[in-house]
Formats: C-alpha cells, sequence, structure tokens
C-alpha cells in the first residue's frame, strides 16, 4: 500500500503519515514548505522513512512524480488565511485538485481513493434559528456597520430579531470567503469528476482542528496557539467581539481516524462529511479551561476588536459520520493538554512567541470598534 499525503510536511497532514506509517503504508508526501508556516525548512517531526518531494501541488511535474505507484491519496496541502491574493486560493485549492483528478484519468492511475481536506468554513454563518418568525434560516455575513455598532449577534434578515446559532449539517453551504469557496469548489471538482470517471472520492470538512505541530507562524492556526502564546508568557489573551462566539473544536487525532475510515469504508465514496466535535464552545469558555490547564489567573480582555469575516457562530452537526462507527474521543480539555505539553517542550518560546507576533502583525487583519 502506497499513500500520498500533500500538504504532508504540516500540522493535520505530518498525524496522518504517522497513522499510515503506522499501518504499513509506504509514504510519500508533497509540500512546498509554504512560509510562513515553515519558517525553518523541512520539519524534524517528519520520520526519515517518508519519501518527500519538496514541490506545489498545482504544478503538473511534480504531482506527475508524486502520484506515480499510488493506492491512496490524503490531499491535505491547502493555502489559508485570509490575504486578498485571491487568485492564490483557488490555484492552490481548486486548480491543484482539478490536477490531480486530470492525471489520475488520463494517465489511468489505478488510485483507489482520494480523500480531500475540505473545511466547515463552506458554511459561513451556518443554520440559525429566529425565535421571532419561528423559522430556520441561514444568514448571510453581518455587515460592517452592525460589527462598528457593537451588535455581534447575527440579525434575521426578515424581522431584525437576533438569532440562534444551531448544529449545521452538510446539506447547506454559503462560502463567503476566498478561502471558504476555494475549499468549496475543491470539493465540487473532486466529487463530480471523481463521480463522472469513477475514481472514489470523499470530502471531510474539519471544524478547527487542534494539536501539537501547529505552526506558530500560521496566521489561521487559531485561538488555541495565539491564547497558549499569550497565558504562557505571563499576558493576556485577547478576545474579539464579546468573547461569546461559539466554535467547534476537534483534536487532530480525531480528524486523523476520520480520514483512515474513508479509505477503509466503501459507504463514503463520493460522499462529505462534517468532522468536529459538535459541541459548541464559547471563546471566554475556551479561554477558562485553558488557563486551568496552564494554572493560571489571567482571563481574556474583551476590548471591542472584531476580524472582519468572522462567522458568529459556527458548530457542525457530526451524526452523519458518527453512523459509520466515527466518535469523538478528546474533549477541550484533552485537545488543550495535549497542546499544552507539545509547546512546553520549546525552550525558546520567548523568542518564538516575539516572531510570531511580528509574522502576525505583518498580516494584520483585526480592526476595532468604534
Ligand atoms: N487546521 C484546521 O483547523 C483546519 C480546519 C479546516 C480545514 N483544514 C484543512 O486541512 C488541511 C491541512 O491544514 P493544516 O491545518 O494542517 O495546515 P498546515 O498549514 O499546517 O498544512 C498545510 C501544508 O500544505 C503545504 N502547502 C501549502 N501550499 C502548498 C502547495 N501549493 N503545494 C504543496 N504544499 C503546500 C504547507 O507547506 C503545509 O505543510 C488544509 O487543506 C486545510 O484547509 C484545516
Ligand atoms: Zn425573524
Amino acid at each position: 500500500m502506497r499513500s500520498l499525503v500533500t500538504g504532508g510536511a504540516g500540522f493535520i497532514g505530518s498525524h496522518l503519515v504517522d497513522a499510515l506509517l503506522e499501518r504499513g503504508h509506504e509514504v510519500r508526501v508533497v509540500d512546498n514548505l509554504l512560509k510562513p508556516v515553515h519558517l525553518f525548512g523541512r520539519p524534524n517531526y517528519l520520520p526519515p522513512e517518508v519519501e518527500f518531494i519538496e514541490g506545489d501541488v498545482s504544478e503538473g511535474e511534480t504531482m506527475r512524480r508524486a502520484l506515480r505507484g499510488v493506492d491512496w491519496v490524503f490531499h491535505q496541502a491547502a493555502y489559508q488565511g485570509f490575504l486578498p491574493d485571491f487568485s492564490t486560493f483557488f490555484r492552490t485549492n481548486t486548480v491543484s485538485t482539478a490536477l490531480l483528478l486530470e492525471l489520475i484519468v488520463t494517465e489511468k492511475l489505478p488510485v483507489q481513493k482520494v480523500v480531500v481536506a475540505s473545511s466547515q468554513a463552506v458554511y459561513g454563518e451556518g443554520k440559525h434559528y429566529c425565535p421571532r418568525c419561528d423559522a430556520f434560516l441561514y444568514p448571510p455575513p453581518r455587515p460592517l456597520e452592525q460589527l462598528q455598532r457593537r451588535e455581534w449577534e447575527v440579525k434575521c434578515p426578515q424581522c431584525d430579531h437576533p438569532t440562534e446559532p444551531r448544529l449545521t449539517n452538510e446539506a447547506h453551504v454559503d462560502p463567503h470567503t476566498q478561502y471558504a469557496m476555494s475549499k468549496y469548489t475543491q470539493e465540487m471538482v473532486s466529487l463530480r469528476l471523481g463521480r463522472r470517471h469513477g475514481i472514489p472520492v470523499t470530502c471531510l470538512r474539519y471544524s478547527i482542528t487542534q494539536g501539537p505541530r501547529q505552526s506558530f507562524f500560521n496566521a489561521y492556526s487559531g485561538i488555541l496557539r495565539i491564547f497558549t502564546l499569550r497565558m504562557l508568557t505571563g499576558k493576556p489573551p485577547v478576545a474579539y467581539e464579546d468573547g461569546l462566539m461559539q466554535r467547534d473544536y476537534v483534536h487532530v487525532r480525531d480528524v486523523v481516524a476520520a480520514n483512515l475510515l474513508a479509505i477503509d469504508d466503501p459507504r463514503t465514496d463520493y460522499e462529505v462529511y462534517n468532522v468536529g466535535s459538535g459541541v459548541p464552545t464559547t471563546v471566554l469558555e475556551f479561554a477558562e479551561v485553558l488557563a486551568r490547564v496552564l494554572d493560571t489567573d489571567l482571563t481574556p480582555t474583551v476590548p471591542g476588536e472584531f476580524r472582519l469575516g468572522d462567522v458568529r457562530h459556527i458548530i457542525s452537526e457530526v451524526s452523519k459520520l458518527r453512523v459509520l462507527g466515527w466518535q469523538v474521543t478528546a474533549d477541550l480539555e484533552t485537545i488543550i493538554r495535549d497542546y499544552v505539553t507539545w509547546v512546553e517542550t520549546f525552550a525558546d518560546l520567548e523568542d518564538y512567541f516575539a516572531a510570531a507576533e511580528r509574522v502576525l502583525k505583518a498580516v494584520g487583519a483585526v480592526r476595532r470598534a468604534a
């Protein structure tokens, strides 16, 4: 068995690599070691027995080489973030997926399955309920003027009443950002072309995935990295909006398990699944658990900053994947403990923290309400 993991030098991809090696697969990785995710070249957690191709997934020759003799493809490489280089998102995330399918079809490669890493981002604000209209709805993004008035909750487009979040299942998507659109088009390209040409494809929409090896320098890697580094260096974390946004956190090992299930269970062919906890956690609740784990009294400041394009609440419903036997094995505290244990192995944390702050400031996506 030979597996190709694109983006296998990254956070989720590298954990998948370990799991595949453990199963006895030969593993090939193609990864361009994108900066600033990888500031120091090939990461040392990547085992020496991995066949490593340094290259770009949107490049034909690289992918031709990468796909040779491969049974299973796990397409994890992606361009993430919120910079306005829109075309890069589609080139890396969507066009690379079309190229993958193109090479499998035109070169008649005996690939048994392609598993595609998608994202909860495809839902935008996800499913909401308006108590006044007694109706479910999928609201559009909150307008900038509303956020500047510090009115954080999503409002019903019919009656302007604040809505309540509900669990979002796979049925209805509404991608707003360049990243979300590129992920959704990636799904469409892989599922539809795969079905048309008889190449089994499964798309997995990960919720916020957390765990060891998340790059300190990935502006997109989110709350756990940022809050942990702040608290470990004695600074209060900064919560955006009012800190009551609800999010859905999943351990990287549960995401890896979903990827393995996708190659083990043919019922997943041509299907898309949410991979998350299904449990809402507010940013302030998250900070509380983290403070407990780190044994600190630090609490977040809530200065009314917000990020344009952030959703208010998004929690995935995960029953479709559960029916196949997949389960959440790690709660929030376990997720946080595993991450913190890894972070504490870094001796020069202060330096990393300062460097990460510089990198993230340069990306600058935060605004402040009036
Ligand atoms: N981490 C999350 O919370 C999350 C949530 C939803 C979806 N995802 C998806 O999961 C996948 C893995 O994400 P991650 O969190 O491990 O991110 P990551 O940045 O740690 O890993 C992505 C890897 O892809 C590589 N890469 C980027 N562009 C490339 C290109 N053009 N050619 C070859 N390699 C390239 C990077 O160097 C990196 O090693 C991505 O597809 C991402 O969109 C992640
Ligand atoms: Zn209403």
